[in-house]
């Protein structure tokens, strides 16, 4: 008998870890809370809120042998702490470890305390010092809410009006409330950035492929920052003897630091990198798969997908050998006018039907309306390609994106474009 996995999640993301999953031998069915209409063609979805005491029954209705988690919001509640006091297989890291994406401050102490290379800063929970520390300091410089903001909580200041203002939004204002109880101020760096992913039982960590993503919302890295608009892998610049460097200056250390504080890290760790002319540093730590990185990094992995959470669950990455296909992925999402600012849902969604099989579509903000397929959020769709190389991949997947169409549909030329200038 094959085994029951639940995703919990809605985006592309979870999609892909759905559609992934379906391919491993080892699963039978698989279940999503609360999904979306993508997942809904290969998985049961459940419209409840992740909470504990849902997700207990239906782990008991539906024999759910193991679930596993996209989004950092559930972690960071203790959704892990939650299901392993009751015996529950369950695959992230407990909250006390979710911290390492939670809380900004104690990330920068642990890497200092660790000299694991990351941006000079300084943290403050008085406002006024804060701002002391404003007034000595040059710029362009780095402000950042300690906790969760949506992706709004950093702010690169250009001048110190830019600082000054980002403070007050911070701590003054509380704009993205406890959130902002502390800042870090840190120096800017300069260079190209890159996510990179890795697998972690405690004591082991595997590396995954790295990808670049693409958070700004037009051509040429202009506009406003968004959940990410396009990813890619593998990034040319990210080479084996950086990759060498990040293991073990970065990935490497801060799993035994995690393990000597006494908060074992057992998930994704997704660290996003600047690197500079010094060497690669941290920029933050995520403790989940990006999204979009998700969608272009899991149909590179060759591995049977329930056999890589098995082994994280079971801390036997050490003795589980895991591969990914030396291929490259290309995702660009499709966008809703106006994203991500204000707009428009439940627009018809045509043409998916007429998209090569070679290339996948992964359903972020989409829901169904009788027999329709309609808009439902800012992130619409991810399309992914892949190829021998990352320009065959690009040159499949904008082949066909045309054939999809829905009002206002807005998506980026340029997605791994970084790569093909080098
Ligand atoms: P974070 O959420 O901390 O990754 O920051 C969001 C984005 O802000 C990053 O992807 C970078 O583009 C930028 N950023 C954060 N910290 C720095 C830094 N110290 N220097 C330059 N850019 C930064
Ligand atoms: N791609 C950025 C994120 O998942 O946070």
């Amino acid at each position: 008998m094959g085994k029951n996995v639940l995703v919990i999640g809605q985006g592309a993301r979870e999609h892909t870890m759905v559609w992934k999953l379906k391919q491993s031998k080892g699963v039978d069915q698989v279940f999503a809370v609360p999904g979306n209409a993508g997942i809904a063609q290969l998985a049961e979805c459940f419209a409840v809120k992740p909470e504990i005491g849902n997700l207990l029954d239906l782990i008991d209705r539906k024999q759910i042998d193991l679930t596993v988690v996209g989004p950092e919001a559930p972690l960071m509640e203790g959704i892990v702490d939650e299901f392993e006091a009751r015996g529950l297989k369950i695959f992230g890291p407990r909250r006390d470890a979710a911290l390492l994406e939670g809380s900004k401050v104690f990330t920068k102490n642990l890497l200092k305390k660790y000299s694991i290379p990351t941006a000079d800063f300084r943290s403050f929970s008085d406002i006024d010092e804060a701002r002391d520390y404003l007034r000595k300091r040059g710029t362009p410089i780095v402000v950042k809410a300690d906790g969760l903001a949506a992706g709004k909580g950093v702010v690169v200041a250009a001048d110190k009006e830019t600082a000054f203002q980002t403070l007050d939004t911070i701590m003054r204002d509380r704009a993205f409330g406890d959130a902002g109880r502390e800042v870090v101020i840190e120096e800017c760096l300069q260079g190209e950035e890159v996510s990179v992913f890795a697998l972690c039982d405690g004591k082991t960590v595997v590396p995954m492929v790295a990808a670049q993503d693409h958070k700004r919302v037009f051509d040429g890295d202009q506009g406003p920052n968004t959940g990410g608009m396009g990813a890619y892998s593998p990034p040319p610049f990210y080479t084996p003897e950086l990759h060498r460097r990040v293991m073990t200056e970065i990935m490497e250390p801060v799993v035994k630091a995690m393990a000597a504080e006494g908060r074992p890290y057992k998930g994704v760790l997704y660290a996003a990198l600047m690197l500079t002319a010094d060497g690669p540093k941290v920029l933050e730590f995520n403790v989940r798969l990006g999204d979009p990185e998700a969608q272009v990094i899991l149909p590179l992995m060759e591995t049977d997908y329930l056999t890589v959470l098995e082994a994280v669950i079971d801390e036997k990455l050490d003795s589980t050998p895991i591969s990914f296909h030396s291929r490259a992925g290309v995702c660009v999402v499709l966008a809703s006018a106006g994203y991500p600012g204000k707009y428009e849902t439940g627009h018809v969604i045509t043409g998916l039907e007429d998209v090569s099989p070679d290339i996948l579509v992964f359903h972020a903000g989409t829901r169904r309306q009788g027999s329709r397929l309609v808009t439902d959020g800012g992130r619409v769709l991810s399309v992914v390609g892949t190829g021998d190389t990352v320009a065959e991949a690009i040159h499949r997947v904008y082949r066909e994106i045309p054939r999809i169409r829905f009002e206002g549909m807005h998506y980026r030329r340029d997605i791994g474009a970084r790569a093909l200038n080098r």
